[in-house]
């Protein structure tokens, strides 16, 4: 039992946070300045980044980062922030779809023209004849990679969280695969409430029916059937493994003060193969993974990535701060390269759950900004949400 689990099981019922975290700016400026930053964000997976002079950037409230593949063959991470006069030199819109990979070959500013080589360096600016201003660099992020995805934060914090966030999902090779479709949702609430959110499948019976009927866990338990659950656990792990499967080991809610992550690995049930609209393959296994069908790996690396990762595909949701009360959702669904499926089919049941989570979390920030709304108490399915909130809780008022 880990710490937090003890921490339950005594009895300690953390209630859910006051209105004013989702709903007051101060708040939202002080997770600005010192939390968000220290937290490694997942920019777009590695394989969009594939070609020399391809970029993605990716808007965390008022910071955007550049994250590019340089002539050298290196990712960099760049504020994108001009050392001049501070405009921002490209726009926030490159998610990574198939059709987005740009052949970037400097960066240069709209405003006066000054040119950037893509490790960052200001190549040329005009007005300096007496070259006075060699040297200056855009400010430069550490990148790191992980499970076929690349990170950048402002420090080299929390590379433990991303080790096991490799071990999860470095064995289904993503670097190979494909970035097949992505979406951006927008959110009118505090990110909170949808990493809370996330952080639970207690709702999911109720308010997911299409996802439910995908995974069998959800009413299983939902029914009190989880002995149905753990011999359907037991089955699929045997067939896994005589396929040449090995699951990596659950580690559900590592935690500590500067992050935390969790991954479990679990059976689909039903007879799925994968997450589709009947339950069948959308396309061809991952790389050594054939032997992972009929199961997901779940997974988050700390408030802002959750994954689900199924035999043939893999879908990543970022959780993108805007504002106090404005959030976005980029969303990337990895394939095989040889993926040739159709797009719509691969991203119907998530695109469906998506749009009902985006209710729920919407109408629940109506609710707390209610001055009738007080915190409630957690009951024991939410206990990943109950974690979150008392991180949270400790950073704030630290
Ligand atoms: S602000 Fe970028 S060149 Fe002037
Ligand atoms: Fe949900």
């Amino acid at each position: 039992m880990n710490n937090f689990n003890q921490h339950v099981a005594e009895g300690n019922t953390t209630k859910t946070l006051s209105g004013s975290a989702y709903t007051d700016p101060e708040v939202f400026e002080k997770e600005r300045r010192f939390l968000f930053r220290t937290l490694p964000v997942m920019a777009v997976p590695s394989c969009h980044l594939e070609k020399k002079g391809s970029y993605t950037v990716t808007d965390i409230a008022k910071e955007s980062i550049i994250t590019v593949r340089g002539k050298d063959g290196t990712i960099r991470a760049l504020a994108n922030s001009c050392r001049h006069r501070g405009k921002r030199l490209l726009q926030g819109n490159n998610l990574g779809g198939t059709e987005k990979i740009s052949n970037l070959k400097s960066i240069v500013c709209p405003y006066h023209g000054w040119n950037y080589k893509l490790d960052g360096a200001l190549a040329h600016a005009r007005g300096d004849e007496a070259g006075l201003l060699k040297g200056l660099c855009l400010r430069k992020l550490q990148v790191h990679e992980a499970g076929g995805l690349t990170f950048y934060n402002k420090t080299n914090e929390n590379v433990l969280h991303l080790n096991a966030l490799d071990k999860a999902l470095g064995l289904l090779c993503l670097s190979e695969g494909k970035v097949s479709a992505t979406k951006q949702y927008d959110v009118k609430a505090n990110w909170k409430l949808w990493t809370e959110n996330f952080l639970e499948c207690w709702h999911c019976a109720s308010s997911h029916p299409e996802l439910s009927e995908n995974k069998g866990f959800i009413t299983q338990f939902e029914n009190g059937n989880e002995d149905v659950y753990v011999s359907d656990d037991i089955k699929w792990r045997i067939q896994a493994q005589k396929k040449g499967w090995i699951t990596p080991e659950d580690a559900d809610l590592e935690m500590d003060k500067a992050m935390f992550s969790f991954n479990v690995s679990l059976p689909l049930g039903k007879g799925n193969l994968t997450a589709s609209k009947n339950g069948k393959r959308l396309g061809p296994a991952f790389n050594g993974a054939a032997g992972f069908e009929g199961g997901a790996i779940f997974g988050c690396l700390g408030p802002f990535l959750f994954y689900m990762a199924y035999v043939d595909y893999v879908i990543l949701f970022c959780v993108r701060p805007i504002a106090v009360e404005q959030t976005k959702v980029d969303v990337f669904w990895i394939t095989a390269k040889d993926f040739e499926g159709s797009t719509e089919d691969l991203t119907w049941l998530w695109n469906t759950t998506l749009k009902q989570d985006i209710k729920l979390v919407e109408e629940s920030q109506q609710g707390v900004s209610s001055l009738y709304y007080t915190p409630g108490p957690f009951q024991a399915d939410e206990y990943r949400t109950q974690a979150f909130v008392e991180w949270w809780k400790n950073w704030f008022h630290k």
